[in-house]
């Protein structure tokens, strides 16, 4: 009973003010403090005229979101936009004294909403944009171009489609780029691969390209085009543009013909996968300077040969995946890896080793002739190693001339 009236005080009390605060914004009487009511963004007041220009955009965006399981858009109102969830605020590049809204992070919110358009690319000062694991869809409007300060893009784990947002080509400051866990589909454009990113995750979507003769950038440090369709063979200019990359991830496309012997130059990389494409032909000798290597992957291809005990007598090595694939021979030094489990060399066509292919399905595979061209390189050892060297190119730095 008690409590009843005073709810009931409380209401007449709020339905008062309520009626005030239209007099009030009817009246149209500047300077008289805080209207109540939601008024037009021209008579609420922001820190900066920068926070007023975006906040019909974030207004707009909020109005199009179809699900927020977590409640976060709740947050998302009145004038105080560095404080909504997910917005950040900072001074801009241009105006130190300014302040303006330079990040989102959007991060598991679970926010699901039809399109970006119109918002993210309405954000004249946004600097990083971190959305992952959302169900946002739709395309990534050209318009992102226009945004002068956007470095970091993450959209990945959501529901993009439609092809390559091309728009990312002309962004000169963009280092960040993750769009991986998506539906893009069709070709990536080559340029992609020679823009000067840090990193590049396009990984778990539909691409369907061969991989650009020209591939690289200067400073890239993660490549991941994993769960693909991406063909052709691995470029020979993977190594010199890239030698700053530390994890490459090519596994489960459909990458064919042999491997390049600058590979052998990826001097920083520590996890390597190729695992489940059509690559062929031997492993290069060169792969034995990768001093810094844990994890190369190479199961599930069609490669041969003799496992190179230079590349076994790397000491870093944690997991070196041959199976499923027609080696023939391993050396005593990948011996010791295969008991130790670090060299996993099963379904092969190694006599003499346990959990190989029968004999009927290597000579099969053998039946036809196999070529890699400049096979001469496949046994050079481009850095110096105290138990292995082959040729006076040993320590020369870059490729050398196939002959
Ligand atoms: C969402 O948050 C608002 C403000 O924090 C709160 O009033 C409201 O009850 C919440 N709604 C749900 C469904 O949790
Ligand atoms: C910089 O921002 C402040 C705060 O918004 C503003 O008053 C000032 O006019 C701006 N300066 C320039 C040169 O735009
Ligand atoms: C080694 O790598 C392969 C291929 O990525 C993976 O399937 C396997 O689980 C790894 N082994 C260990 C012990 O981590």
């Amino acid at each position: 009973m008690n409590s009843n009236s005073m709810t009931t005080e409380l209401l007449i009390i709020g339905v008062i003010l309520i009626f005030f605060g239209v007099a009030t914004a009817g009246l149209g009487s500047g300077g008289e403090g805080e209207p109540a009511l939601p008024p037009a963004v021209s008579e609420l007041i922001f820190a900066d005229q920068r926070l007023a220009v975006v906040y019909p955009v974030i207004q707009k965006f909020k109005n199009i979101i179809t699900s927020d399981p977590l409640n976060i858009t709740a947050s998302w109102s009145g004038t105080d936009i560095c404080n909504y969830r997910g917005f950040y605020c900072e001074s801009p590049p241009d105006n130190r004294s300014a302040t303006a809204l330079a990040s989102i992070d959007f991060n598991g919110f679970q926010l699901s909403a039809p399109t970006l358009e119109g918002f993210l690319d309405q954000l004249p000062d946004i600097a990083l944009f971190h959305a992952n694991s959302n169900k946002f869809s739709g395309i990534i409007s050209p318009n992102i171009a226009k945004l002068p300060y956007l470095y970091e893009l993450d959209i990945s784990n959501n529901l993009f489609s439609g092809p390559f947002p091309t728009a990312i080509l002309g962004m000169d400051g963009l280092s960040f780029l993750d769009i991986r866990f998506n539906l893009f589909t069709g070709s990536v454009p080559s340029q992609l691969f020679t823009k000067d990113l840090d990193a590049l995750f396009i990984n778990n979507n539909n691409f369907m390209t061969r991989l650009p003769d020209i591939i690289g950038s200067n400073h890239i440090l993660y490549l991941t085009l994993a769960n693909n369709k991406f063909f052709g063979p691995i470029p020979h200019s993977i190594s010199k543009v890239f030698s700053t990359l530390t994890e490459i991830l090519l596994l489960n496309n459909f990458l064919s013909g042999c491997l390049p012997y600058e590979l052998g130059f990826l001097k920083k990389a520590v996890v390597f996968d190729a695992g489940n494409n059509k690559l062929t032909g031997p492993l290069p000798f060169s792969l034995g300077c990768l001093e810094k290597l844990e994890v190369l992957n190479f199961a599930g291809n069609l490669l041969y040969g003799t496992v190179p005990e230079v590349l076994c007598a790397v000491e870093t090595l944690t997991n070196l995946s041959l199976s499923d694939n027609y080696f023939t021979h391993v050396g005593p030094i990948c011996m010791s890896l295969i008991k130790n489990r670090v060299l996993d060399v099963k379904k092969n066509c190694i006599p003499g080793l346990p959990f190989q292919r029968s004999l009927v399905e290597c000579v099969l595979f053998f039946l036809h002739p196999r070529y890699c061209p400049y096979i001469g390189t496949y046994h050079y050892i481009p850095c110096w190693h105290p138990h292995f060297s082959s040729s006076p190119l040993a320590l020369a730095d870059k490729a050398p001339s196939p002959s």
